[in-house]
């Protein structure tokens, strides 16, 4: 990378956009020095402003487009730059410019300098997939430009501005969710407009009522839950929106009001009242129920979610001896789906509550050969806190948030001395750094997959088989 002294924070410069750089924003070079550029695909020519200029890159926005690009296609949600940046791109390109940016992450992060992905698995449905939608209640509208003068700005119903913790665009129809989604929006949306008590949350006066509507969807199972979560607590308040959404969805299985007192722009409750119906939904995956509360975590993307188990069974190719450790293991949906062909699974994680679902969803799914247990991963190894009683493993899943493993963690894996360990990652940066420590003590990476979680996103799911 070079320094290009001509570009400065104003510059304006034509550029071709070459490829997607990690995070979703076109890559242009300009006497090779590096710009990036918001809402901009490879094979654009465009016009752009640089907004940011740093020693090794700049940033820049699209002021025209003089070229689209061979790979365009029309997207469907006029707000797609705010959650499906890659929706003008074909399904098949973003899926190329992904699998780029692992194996240039593995080659430069990693120093895998032959890297090279093996299996890529597309997503069934490209649109209507996520089985979680949390959407924002807020005063303070965001106002695109091409509305009039002095429209109202008090309410909206939607996702962030990016970068912006007090404006919301009000979203009216949002592809990625079932359909059933949109009209639960349109009705809240046309009660809490009639009823001026409903009043939207300010994050920065702290005042108004209502925080959040979350929808959560039982892809497999048809359950439907509806999670309102209140700044306080007011029954009577909310009946009205509760009453409609009732009379206009039987759909609805479970109908939950979490109250978030704290500052904290979260859909996280402190406490839940369970309005109607039950306080979770089940879900199912091959042969599991599961019982997921309006807290717990679930993989967004039920379809793809089943198929990045199924990877990970294969990839292991279990014989029913085994020990295992499922790290990381939020509600133990691998640990419970790898258990069949295990002697003993044992799972580990740090969120009680997650820990409580697990615990929860064997009983009901009658798994006995697996158990959780509480540690802080970052230490929990290192500072020998694994009681005497629990074997050794023979593999090891790890499935860490995206910063990845703590540094004590990936010094300490290895001397586990499983044979197999499966790294799933939502960060291919991280996990080329991790990838790299587990090289250097003796593992190989022997398979590599790409399970695409959320078409249209830049987000990527990688899941590694390291054997010794
Ligand atoms: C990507 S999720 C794993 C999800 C799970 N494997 C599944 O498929 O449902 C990462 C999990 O790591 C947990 N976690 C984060 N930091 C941790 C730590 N230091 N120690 C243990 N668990 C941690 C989070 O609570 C979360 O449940």
């Amino acid at each position: 990378m070079s320094d290009a002294p001509l570009i400065k924070r104003g510059s304006e410069l034509v550029l071709k956009i070459e490829s997607l750089a990690y995070g979703g924003m076109g890559l242009a070079r300009e006497s090779n020095f590096v710009i990036f550029v918001k809402q901009a695909i490879p094979g654009q020519k465009v016009l752009v402003r640089v907004y940011k200029k740093r020693r090794g890159y700049a940033e820049a926005r699209v002021i025209k487009l003089l070229n689209e690009s061979p790979n365009a296609i029309d997207v469907c949600c006029n707000h797609y730059w705010i959650c499906s940046k890659l929706q003008s791109l074909s399904y098949s390109e973003q899926l190329k410019e992904k699998s780029a940016q692992v194996e240039d992450a593995f080659n430069r992060i990693g120093g895998f300098h032959d890297f090279k992905l093996e299996k890529v698995r597309p997503a069934k449905n490209i649109y209507h997939y996520r089985n979680k939608m949390e959407f924002t209640f807020s005063p303070n509208r965001w106002v695109l430009a091409s509305e009039p003068e002095g429209v109202d700005r008090s309410f909206a119903l939607g996702l962030h501005i990016p970068g912006r913790f007090d404006k919301i665009l009000d979203i009216k129809n949002c592809h990625i969710q079932p359909e059933i989604g949109n009209k639960i929006l349109s009705l809240t949306r046309e009660v809490c407009l009639k009823h001026s008590e409903l009043r939207p949350y300010d994050p920065r006066s702290h005042i108004g009522f209502l925080r959040f509507l979350m929808i959560r969807y039982g892809i497999n199972t048809g359950n439907l839950m509806v999670n309102l979560v209140t700044s306080y607590h007011d029954i009577n308040k909310i009946s009205p929106l509760t009453d409609a959404l009732l009379e206009n969805f039987p759909e609805i299985t479970s109908l939950v009001n979490n109250v978030n007192t704290r500052k904290a722009d979260v859909a996280f409750g402190e406490y839940e009242t369970l309005l109607f119906g039950e306080s979770f939904i089940r879900e199912k995956i091959d042969d599991l129920t599961f019982e997921i509360s309006a807290n717990s975590f679930f993989q967004t993307n039920t379809f793809q979610g089943e198929i990045l188990y199924e990877e990970v069974k294969n990839l292991i190719g279990l014989k029913g001896d085994e020990i295992v450790y499922d790290l990381y293991c939020g509600t133990g949906t691998i640990a419970l789906f790898l258990s069949k062909n295990a002697k003993t699974v044992y799972g580990f994680e740090v969120i009680r509550s997650a820990l409580d679902d697990a615990e929860k969803n064997a009983d009901i799914n009658d798994i006995s050969n697996v158990h959780f247990i509480k540690a802080n991963l970052d230490t929990y190894f290192k500072s020998g806190q694994l009681p005497k009683r629990i074997p050794k493993p023979d593999v090891i899943v790890v499935d860490p948030p995206r910063a990845g493993l703590h540094k004590d963690m990936s010094s300490y894996l290895p001397k586990l001395k499983a044979k197999k360990i499966v790294y799933i990652s939502c960060n291919p940066t991280t996990q080329a750094r991790d990838a790299k420590i587990l090289f250097e003590n003796g593992y190989e990476i022997t398979r590599s997959v790409m399970v695409d979680m959320f078409p249209h996103t830049p987000h990527i799911e990688m899941v590694l088989l390291f054997s010794k």
